[in-house]
């Protein structure tokens, strides 16, 4: 059987890859930069090789013997010296040239939907880049572009549901960025996988490019709104942000207002007389606070408003739930015909609806 190597072998998508390859007899190997990333494939038989594949002889080391190359390794969000150039052009660029060299014609690219010359987002930029790198290599390759991923563990429902229930969102506020108007159809990770397995020894699939997409278009909102649904809690969507500021106004004045003058009454000795309507008003404050987080509040915010204060809050948070460059993508449609793919890789296509309750269930667990 042949063996395939798998960069990103480790992550979200290609944990499902590996999978797939294993339970269909191939031989794999997985590149990684640390062990402590193979957990979860540890009971599958797989060959692991650690190393930095922006190194090119490890890229080579990877590549020997091998008769494909999955090449998944992405990021959403830049680290330190992870850019995006590097992690999606400079590592593409060597995972070519190793391939090559170790004579492995079969390459397997994952790119994104929405990737194009002159995108907006850097993400997509890089990919567009990694892609045409990938087109003229001459090498037999295949690209697919998949829309938002979602299976057990997606880092995008994930991401969500944190902002939509208590972590990182003390005020239970949730910005719905120009209406939640952009639309997405998400794809099903074991979808991803059966198109990447399947299209390994299909010369059909030879130099061709695939948008990947489940059945359902889903506007962000409404994803948010299944989300909530889901997880039984009362929401409420306000165009004009009335309740959105009052809740601030409240937040405030409860938290930081009212204990800095109680703290300058008790060190200038106010007169006792003071206490009372100043302690009253107080808890009525909190009470109508309280009353008023029963319900997690969605209101739109223009993306004009948005970008600037994701950009600060980027700045000032080490990993922010939201960044500029995922802001930018989502203002944007991740929709396509994926016809071409499930046809030529006969791929039944699982709704995101239905599964949603799992996905949710291993978050809360
Ligand atoms: N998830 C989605 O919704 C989605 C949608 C469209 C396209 N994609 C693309 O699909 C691919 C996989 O996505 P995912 O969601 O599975 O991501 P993920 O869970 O974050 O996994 C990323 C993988 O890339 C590897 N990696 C990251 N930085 C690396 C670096 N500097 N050098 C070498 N390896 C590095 C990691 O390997 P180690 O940590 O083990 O080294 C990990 O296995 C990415 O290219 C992504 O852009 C994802």
């Amino acid at each position: 059987m042949a063996t395939i190597l798998v960069t990103g072998g480790t992550g979200f998508i290609g944990k499902s890859i590996v999978k797939l390859l294993c339970q269909l007899g191939y031989k794999v190997r997985v590149s990684t930069r640390s062990l402590k990333q193979i957990k979860a494939l540890y009971e599958l038989s797989c060959e692991f090789l650690v190393g930095d594949l922006s190194d090119l002889s490890f890229a080579r080391k990877c590549c020997s013997g091998v008769d494909a190359v999955i090449h998944l390794v992405g990021i959403i969000v830049e680290q330190g010296q992870d850019t995006f150039k590097k992690v999606h052009v400079q590592i593409t660029k060597n995972m070519i040239q190793a391939s090559k060299e170790n004579g492995v014609k079969r390459f397997l690219h994952m790119s994104a939907l929405g990737t194009r010359p002159n995108a907006r987002s850097r993400y997509h930029q890089t990919k567009w880049t990694a892609e045409e790198l990938v087109r003229n290599s001459e090498l037999d390759w295949t690209i697919f572009q998949p829309s938002v991923v979602f299976g057990i563990g997606d880092d995008f429902t994930k991401r969500l549901y944190k902002m939509l229930f208590f972590q990182n969102n003390p005020l239970l506020l949730f910005p719905l960025i120009d209406g939640g108007k952009s639309k997405l159809q998400p794809i099903f990770v074991g979808n991803v996988a059966e198109a990447f397995v399947r299209a390994i020894p299909n010369p059909n699939t030879f130099h061709k490019t695939y948008p990947l997409t489940g059945p359902e278009v889903y506007s962000l909102k409404e994803i948010l709104l299944l989300i909530l649904d889901k997880g039984q809690i009362p929401y409420k969507i306000e165009s004009f942000p009335f309740y959105t500021l009052s809740r601030i106004v409240m937040a405030l004045l409860s938290f930081l207002v009212y204990p800095l003058i109680g703290l300058k009454a008790l060190f200038e000795h106010w007169r006792g007389d003071f206490w009372a309507p100043y302690l009253l008003s107080w808890l009525l404050l909190s009470l109508l606070l309280r009353k008023s987080m029963e319900k997690r509040l969605l209101f739109n915010v223009p993306s004009a408003v948005a970008l600037p204060l994701v950009g600060i809050v980027e700045k000032l948070i080490k990993n922010p739930p939201i960044t500029k460059e995922m802001l930018v993508m989502l203002q944007e449609d991740s929709i396509a015909d994926s016809s071409e793919a499930i046809k030529e890789l006969d791929l039944q296509l699982v709704s995101f609806k239905t599964l949603l309750p799992d996905i949710i269930d291993a978050i809360v667990m």
